[in-house]
């Protein structure tokens, strides 16, 4: 990272122009995808990164480059991703909330669509009854119900969760049914959930929808051609490296050991994976605005543009997203020496915006550059409005010769942009 900061310093990218920034290791997100591929090569995987951990276009170039598919939280997304060259059948459509129009659209373009509950179903089938083009792999989201990980906020898979329907002794043969009366159905899909979720778990669930296949074979044979096991696998916020017990090669030794014939080629399979391919290739940068300290024998207040604006997830649920810190002066060097204790504030006007509390750095000071490791996911895609914060700007980097390149995804937000959001000045009848 020194080399990095050294860089950006070097570039006058981080100054009063510019008080935060976040940058993204190229390099290192390509040796994911590619530890990826190599733990699931088989042509009969389509491997689509979960776009909403992190959709800027030079990045998701980059992912298309890889032959990679896009999951599309939402309509919108999966335009996104279309006009960046994604093929229509490797944009996967799974918004849980989704207009009769955005889904008669998703037909028409092609898309492979995972609907979401029983309406969905209703309505797709009253438009493909009238209509008369070719139509994509449709698939319907279930929930396995294999539990909750350490985070309820991604778990997805609890009998409480708005996600898909719920697959339960009384409900399985509705969702047959489903099945039977619409020959379109030719998908399932679940995702268990993201961080925190055990691995055990994730094989669990595909078990559960694998078994819900086989019964399905059995009443609707060869309808099923597509099987989505969804995204989640889990890394470390704490830890500098990727935690062993989460490899992508771990995962699928699993899958093959409970789930052989899984890797036969019967099925097409799709994976939605995101925060594990992305997370640790990012980093995010604020100059230290202000030291508080005021008040005796209570820790000291960085001031920072970094809170809500861009980590709303670490505000409200600090307990399950602690990130690293390190801090260097604003000439690129790194401090080291004695640790203090502070708390982290952000820029926003309320009183619990807090970036992470009780964190120990070196010797903090007005104007050095706050690094926060592992924001390359879920981050910079959550951006907010509120207080009309600018968003930084956003570098891709990569290492050549061991010279670092930085490229340019996105120059600050500017005054204008920003205040685009709030409307025009003159009100219109309507
Ligand atoms: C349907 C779906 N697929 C994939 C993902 C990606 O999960 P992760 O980023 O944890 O891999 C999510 C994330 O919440 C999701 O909701």
């Amino acid at each position: 990272m020194k080399d990095v900061i050294g860089k950006i310093v070097e570039k006058n990218l981080i100054d009063d122009d510019q008080p935060s920034l976040d940058v993204f290791d190229l390099d290192y997100f390509d040796k994911r995808v590619e530890s990826l591929f190599k733990a699931f090569p088989e042509d009969f995987f389509t491997h689509a990164l979960s776009i909403k951990a992190n959709p800027f276009r030079c990045l998701l170039k980059q992912v298309l480059k890889h032959g990679m598919g896009a999951e599309c939280a939402s309509f919108q997304e999966a335009i996104h991703a279309k006009n960046l060259g994604f093929s229509p059948a490797k944009i996967v459509y799974d918004s849980p909330v989704k207009t009769r129009k955005e889904m008669f659209e998703a037909i028409k373009l092609g898309f492979y669509m995972n609907l979401d509950n029983e309406l969905e179903i209703q309505q797709v089938g009253e438009y493909l009854a009238t209509y008369s083009g070719p139509v994509p792999a449709i698939g319907l989201r279930i929930n396995p119900v294999v539990g909750a990980g350490a985070d309820l906020m991604v778990s997805t898979a609890t009998k409480q969760s708005k996600f898909g329907l719920p697959l339960l002794e009384d409900t399985r043969e509705k969702i047959i049914k489903y099945f039977e009366d619409n020959k379109w159905l030719t998908a399932l899909h679940i995702h268990v959930g993201s961080q925190g979720i055990p691995l055990d778990m994730f094989v669990k669930g595909v078990e559960v929808m694998h078994k819900f296949v086989s019964e399905l074979e059995s009443r609707v044979p060869g309808q099923v051609k597509t099987i989505d096991i969804g995204g989640g696998l889990s890394t470390s916020y704490t830890d500098s490296q990727e935690p062993k017990a989460f490899t992508y090669q771990t995962y699928r030794d699993k899958l093959q050991e409970k789930i052989p014939e899984l890797f036969s080629g019967k099925y097409e399979i799709v994976t939605e994976f995101g925060r594990s391919l992305l997370l640790k290739a990012g980093t995010s940068l604020t100059k230290i605005q202000s030291v508080k300290n005021w008040v005796l024998g209570q820790k000291p207040i960085l001031m920072t543009h970094l809170g809500t604006n861009q980590f709303p997830i670490e505000v409200y649920c600090p307990q399950v997203r602690k990130h690293r810190f390190s801090i260097y002066s604003a000439d690129g060097k790194k401090k080291e020496g004695e640790e203090i204790m502070v708390d982290i504030g952000g820029p926003l006007c309320f009183q619990g915006d807090y970036l992470a509390k009780e964190v120990e750095l070196s010797n903090p000071e007005p104007e050095d550059i706050l690094v926060v490791h592992d924001t390359g996911a879920y981050t910079m895609s959550m951006y907010c409005r509120y207080n009309s914060i600018l968003a930084g700007g956003v570098y891709g980097y990569r290492r050549q010769d061991g010279i670092v390149e930085l490229e340019c995804f996105k120059k600050r937000e500017t005054i204008e942009e920003c205040m685009a959001f709030w409307g025009q000045e003159q009100s219109q009848l309507v």
